[in-house]
């Protein structure tokens, strides 16, 4: 590879899924003799490998499983891994010279970028529509970008396009959001509450509904009764602790 000839040190190798279930575009590549392509490798380069640390759960995705908050991690954010889906919405249908040119999301430099917290400097070799720019100024890191056929006026918009960039979850059912939403209404419209939750299996369950209801931006009467079961039932496991803990202390007192 150039970029290693050239001294730069592979870090890091991201499978980028750009299509997936059907969300998202992909240019059609395939035909009777192979699939369309789905994804893209991304390529990590640093100029010192002594000098960079990732840091995984700042770009983190959430337990699937609760009760590994506080066994594994303080916080509910675990190591997203190397493989990132990011829908690709859009194409500018605009040309570079020859072909189609193919801005990456922004999204996918951000999250790049992100990774490394002490990085100081970002360069893209392959600026395009500089995607990777408009990643940088939202991260306040100084960037540079090459670029062969270089349009000012489609880069200055890319990163202007930066500032309504907003961080997303995906959920990869088909008509989900959909069906939440009308559920969302009709639960709005009802005074159904949520149950009083029993267990610590139950409040795992639970934890996971109200991520979901949060990642879809709910909030009706149902979303917040539920968050007030789990704080009960965390308030109510802390007392139950902290009476067990008074208990063991008062033996302790008794046998001194
Ligand atoms: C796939 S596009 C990159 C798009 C970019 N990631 C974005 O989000 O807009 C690749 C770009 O690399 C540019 N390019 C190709 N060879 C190059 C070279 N040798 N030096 C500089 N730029 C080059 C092309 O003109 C094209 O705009």
């Amino acid at each position: 590879m150039s970029a290693e000839k050239a001294s730069w040190k592979r870090i890091q190798d991201v499978i980028w899924v750009k299509s997936f279930l059907g969300k998202g575009h992909y240019t059609p590549s395939g035909g009777t003799r192979r699939l369309n392509n789905l994804w893209e490798h991304v390529y990590l380069f640093v100029k010192d490998k002594n000098e960079y640390k990732i840091e995984p759960k700042s770009i983190g995705i959430p337990y699937t499983d609760k009760s590994n908050i506080g066994r594994y991690s303080d916080t509910d954010l675990r190591d997203p891994g190397n493989v990132w889906l990011i829908p690709y919405i859009k194409t500018t249908g605009a040309t570079v010279k020859k072909g189609h040119e193919a801005p990456f999301p922004i999204g996918l430099p951000y999250k790049c970028i992100k990774l490394v917290p002490n990085v100081k400097t970002v360069l893209d070799p392959f600026g395009g529509t500089c995607s990777t720019l408009a990643a940088c100024l939202i991260l306040g890191v100084k960037g540079y970008a090459y670029e062969k056929y270089p349009r000012v006026e489609v880069i200055k918009s890319r990163i202007l396009e930066g500032k309504e960039f907003q961080e997303s979850e995906e959920n990869l059912i088909p008509h989900l959001e959909l069906s939440i939403k009308l559920l969302n209404n009709l639960l709005s419209d009802s005074s159904i509450q949520s149950p009083a939750i029993k267990s610590k299996a139950e409040l795992n369950y639970y934890q996971i509904l109200n991520n979901v209801l949060n990642n879809l931006n709910l909030d009706n009467s149902f979303k917040r009764s539920i968050q007030k079961r789990i704080e009960h039932f965390k308030k109510s496991l802390l007392q139950k602790k902290e009476q067990e803990n008074k208990y063991r202390q008062t033996k302790l007192d008794f046998k001194s």
